[in-house]
């Protein structure tokens, strides 16, 4: 980013365009290149809660400059696991499935379920900016689920009841489920497992910017209720988990290359459709912003 003029000052400072009915507004009017002013820092903050997900068209940013991009809006956090970071830049995290003399560029079948990013950790993500390199032509799709959405929408009653509750998150949950059966995703190692013990989240949190109450439960980390037995808690997370995939609470995002979305963790999940051909290179790079 260097030494390039900010961005213009103008009285609005971003344009957005609302491009899906449950999440998601794509966003105009920025170089993508240039410092952000201060203005639009905020504004693109204020956006990105009220909408979830902001889209970036034609983002072709080179890894410094994503992570330029990114860094405007938080400190980077590395993943957990080394192995799937660009080499040299640990900040970007690289989901592939492309091989080079044998061994994968990233993580493979990276969140090929519902969640939100690292919500196994002590302070979760604020959200992440994923930029599509390399995409097949057919199926790859991303899905969105709208988390102020599926609370809203739940009883009066069960909102009470699940207000005063924590869950609890463990990355290793992912791994004992969707992963067991992958060769490429063998069991974290023993520092990745100490580095990610069990942890604790309220099942509702309040956005710091809207202000609005979103249920933080996801199928991939989630694995129970505090103070209950697996037996009373399952239930009640498969019920809340199927509330919050509902159809209208979702966005399928069908990627171009040089795609950028940034998706807010604290108010949406995610989901990778694995329904593509696997010998077609579908190749991403994501920043992860640290939560507070
Ligand atoms: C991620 C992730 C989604 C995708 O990078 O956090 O879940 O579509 N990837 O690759
Ligand atoms: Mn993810």
């Amino acid at each position: 980013m260097g030494n390039a003029p900010a961005n213009e000052l103008s009285e609005k400072s971003i344009e957005t365009r609302r491009i899906a009915t449950a999440v998601g507004a794509e966003v105009k009017g920025i170089d993508l290149k240039r410092p952000l002013s201060s203005a639009q820092v905020e504004d693109l903050h204020r956006a990105l809660g009220e909408n979830g997900i902001l889209l970036f068209r034609n983002a072709e940013l080179t890894p410094e400059q994503h992570v330029a991009f990114s860094s405007q809006f938080g400190e980077l956090e590395a993943h957990v696991i080394g192995d799937f970071a660009l080499p040299g830049r640990p900040e970007i995290f690289v989901v592939s499935n492309v091989k080079e003399d044998g061994k994968l560029k990233g993580a493979v079948y990276a969140g090929q379920y519902w969640h939100s990013d690292l919500s196994y950790m002590k302070t979760p993500s604020l959200g992440s900016l994923l930029l599509c390199r390399e995409m097949p032509e057919i199926g790859g799709d991303t899905m969105f689920a709208n988390m102020y959405m599926a609370y809203d929408t739940l009883s009066e009653t069960i909102k009470q009841f699940i207000g005063g509750l924590s869950a609890v998150h463990d990355y290793s949950h992912a791994y004992d489920t969707y992963f067991a059966h992958l060769k490429e995703r063998p069991p974290l190692t023993a520092e990745a497992r100490a580095r990610t013990p069990p942890v604790e989240h309220p099942m509702v949190r309040v956005h710091p910017v809207t202000r609005r109450r979103a249920l933080y439960v996801n199928p991939g980390f989630t694995k129970g209720i505090v103070g209950m037995p697996k037996e009373e808690s399952q239930p009640i997370l498969e019920m809340l988990f199927r509330h919050s995939t509902r159809q209208e609470f979702i966005y399928r995002h069908k990627w171009q290359v040089n795609d950028m979305i940034f998706w807010d963790n604290r108010c949406v999940m995610h989901y990778a459709l694995a329904d593509y051909d696997f010998s077609v290179r579908r190749h991403m790079h994501r920043t992860t912003i640290a939560g507070k």
